[in-house]
């Protein structure tokens, strides 16, 4: 047997932020290879005989290797039907899916992408926030501080000019670093700043901030995401006046 794979898009945590596509994969799947971020919930809609197999990566624990997963995917295809190998957010984004494409690419196996929610547009939703806007946002960038050799940075000089949104992913344990190397690559200290922790899922937090600011925060519990720039902003006295009468006008339209 040649069985087929599937990357799905588990999205933040949320089941019912999965798509339809990727619901009806994972419910038929033989087994699934999946995440550490991938909740129990997305989880427990496999089938109870399927194979679930956690190949994560953990910060400072002994976890399996990338040639480990990419040897796993293949060797399932040689018994299973459908192996699904289910990452957290967009399979794409930050969740070293090349290798594995590429290793499949290598062994002839088919495979298809299932795209879901990433952190960022998954956070900024939470938070009733653009990613862009037209007066003050022409562009939003996904960025990592993360690296393969696990040193934390990021080349922020190619974001720093003109009017964008950075949402950065694995920002770290501390906020003091990053916080230097934004006003070390020239935003301005009172450029709004959002971190939101467990974005959909029932321990979500957020925190509104600033740059200059960013070093005094306590880190709020992992996964979290930044998203710095103008559209962070702390939601304002009108927005919340708005929110207000948005109400009082949904509460007179449902009176007879
Ligand atoms: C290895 S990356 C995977 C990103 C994922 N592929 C995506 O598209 O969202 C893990 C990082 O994504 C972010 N992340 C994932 N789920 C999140 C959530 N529910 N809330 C906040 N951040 C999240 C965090 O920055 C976390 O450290």
């Amino acid at each position: 047997m040649s069985g087929r794979v599937y990357f799905i898009g588990a999205g933040p945590g949320d089941p019912e932020l999965l798509t339809v596509k990727a619901m009806r994969v994972l419910r038929s799947a033989d087994v699934v290879l999946h995440d550490g971020l991938v909740t129990d919930e997305i989880l427990q809609l496999a089938r109870p005989h399927a194979v679930l197999r956690d190949v994560g990566k953990r910060v400072g624990q002994q976890s399996v290797t990338q040639n480990a997963i990419n040897r796993l995917l293949i060797e399932s295809t040689a018994w299973a039907n459908i192996v699904v190998r289910l990452k957290s957010g967009d399979p794409s984004i930050f969740g070293r899916a090349g290798e594995e494409f590429g290793a499949l690419r290598g062994a002839q196996i088919e495979f298809e992408i299932v795209p879901g929610i990433t952190a960022a547009v998954a956070a900024a939703a939470q938070a009733r926030i653009p990613l862009t806007d037209r007066s003050s946002a022409s562009s939003v960038f996904f960025v990592t501080a993360h690296k393969a050799d696990g040193s934390y940075s990021i080349d922020l000089q190619a974001f720093t000019g003109g009017q964008r949104t950075i949402a950065i992913y694995m920002p770290g344990g501390g906020y003091q670093s990053l916080a230097s190397q934004m006003l070390a690559a020239g935003l301005a200290p009172e450029t709004p700043c959002l971190i939101v922790s467990n974005a959909s899922r029932p321990t979500q937090q957020m925190l509104w901030t600033e740059i200059g600011r960013l070093a005094e925060v306590s880190p709020l519990e992992a996964p979290t995401l930044l998203i710095v720039g103008s559209v962070a902003s702390s939601p304002s006295e009108t927005h919340v006046a708005s929110e207000l009468l948005r109400s009082v006008s949904e509460i007179s339209a449902v009176r007879p």
